[in-house]
């Protein structure tokens, strides 16, 4: 567990209003189950293994949540958020698009295929869900401080999130991070932090501030358990747009890991409250292959993960020594899906297929995924019968170096007919 270094940090022995977190009534190890109270609590006193938010779900209905927001609060009732959580000021993120896919589907050979573009976010990707579960927290905590160490998109949404709720923010990042996913982040908040090393020197270095601060919530530190149920919605949005339905099998970005957990916990949720019916499902993990620790212990059929030094330009992925690998590993394996990762190349390849497929411009994380999807079909992987989901979590326009050298103008002509003639498109 990288990110933990004691029980309870800041922000510290905050007075709790009643309804605070809704449903949830404590937390609970995923180690050993050892039952805590909420709080800005984040790993177990027993064993150190990582809290996450235990729930007393009310009965909710399709219908309910239907009449709700067009947003992650129409979940509300799902999530460590209170009742009133629409009133406060946030990006108001998710309920993004589910776009049928056929061409990218007719390329691949796959008979059902879907894209969840969560790259139409407020600031265009799905860290947006995430920030604003841990927002929530962090107001109820009374922190004076929103921080994050981050792979770049969470440092964007941290930072926006904390602008509009009028909070400080101080966000961390690589000093290598490409330069549209710094301004990104500098356009909101005047403490954008670079720090000279991998994401996982940047983490720890969260981690000791977090222990000699007061008041400050890292969001994926301090505040972990209440921020990773934020990407819990996007599992109950696939569900929901597929009209109540479980896809067969679905394809997801792995850096931390923390996501495909929730995913899978999502859909477990939507089948014991009967919103769904019950049904076998696989869940395939993409990691690109100069950041693939999770992928090399998958195929070494091990559940130990040996921590990398990430060398890949899929920056937004690059966790060497990622806290969610073993649970991403158990998902895989008990749903019968697979982690895989493929080569940088694959993953420019990858963007521009989306791209002209589907016309969705992806940043390196989705090519990351789009390219997994394409090798688990190619390597016998993927049941191309079934229902396929593949996530796109990001935005191409962050990562436009990946793909500059790729793509460009067919011709540069003078302004004649007879120049453009000449070029044969015509
Ligand atoms: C665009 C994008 N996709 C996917 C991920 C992976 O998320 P997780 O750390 O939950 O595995 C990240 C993480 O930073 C990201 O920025
Ligand atoms: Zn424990």
């Amino acid at each position: 567990m990288s990110t933990v270094v004691a029980e309870t940090t800041t922000p510290s022995e905050p007075t709790l209003r009643e309804g605070a977190f809704g449903h949830a009534k404590g937390l609970s190890c995923r180690e050993c189950g050892h039952e805590v109270e909420l709080g800005p609590h984040y790993a177990c006193p027993e064993c150190f293994g990582p809290l996450e938010i235990a729930y007393d779900f009310p009965q909710v209905t399709r219908e309910e949540i239907e009449a709700g927001p067009a947003n992650i609060w129409r979940y509300k009732a799902l999530l460590p958020v209170p009742s009133d959580i629409e009133q406060s000021p946030n990006m108001e993120p998710g309920f993004t698009r589910l776009l049928r896919a056929n061409n990218l589907g007719r390329e691949l050979g796959i008979d059902n295929l879907w894209v969840k573009d969560d790259s139409t976010n407020p600031t265009n990707s799905f860290k947006d869900r995430v920030v604003a579960c841990a927002l929530s927290a962090a107001t109820e905590f009374h922190a004076k401080v929103f921080a994050c160490p981050s792979t770049g998109n969470l440092a964007n949404a941290v930072a926006a999130a904390g602008a509009r709720a009028g909070i400080k923010t101080v966000v961390f990042i690589p000093s290598n991070l490409e330069k549209p996913k710094q301004v990104n982040s500098a356009v909101y908040t005047d403490s954008l932090i670079a720090v000279n090393g991998n994401y996982d020197d940047v983490n720890k270095l969260a981690s000791e501030i977090a222990g000699e601060e007061d008041g400050w919530a890292f969001v994926n530190v301090n505040v972990r358990p209440y921020y990773a149920e934020g990407s819990k919605t996007l599992g109950y949005e696939i569900a929901e747009q597929l009209g109540w339905r479980l896809p067969d099998q679905i394809v997801i970005p792995v850096a931390s890991g923390s996501q495909l957990t929730k995913v899978d916990k999502a859909f477990q949720e939507l089948i014991k409250l009967g919103l769904v019916e019950d049904k076998p499902y696989k869940v395939y993990g993409a990691q690109a292959e100069g950041c693939s620790p999770v992928s090399v212990a998958y195929k070494a059929g091990v559940d130990a993960i040996r921590p990398v030094k990430p060398d890949t330009i899929a920056k937004s992925l690059a966790i060497g020594n990622p806290a969610d690998g073993i649970y991403v590993l158990d998902i895989c394996r008990r749903t019968g899906g697979a982690v895989e990762d493929i080569t940088d190349d694959q993953v420019r390849e990858a963007i521009v297929l989306l791209a002209r497929t589907e016309g969705i411009f992806t940043e390196t994380a989705g090519g990351t995924t789009v390219g997994v999807l394409k090798k688990l079909v190619e390597t016998g992987q993927l049941d191309t019968s079934l229902e396929t989901v593949v996530i796109n979590t990001g935005h191409g326009l962050k990562t436009l170096d990946a793909v500059a050298d790729s793509v460009g103008p067919a011709a540069t002509i003078d302004p004649s007919y007879a120049a453009f003639a000449a070029t044969g498109l015509a």
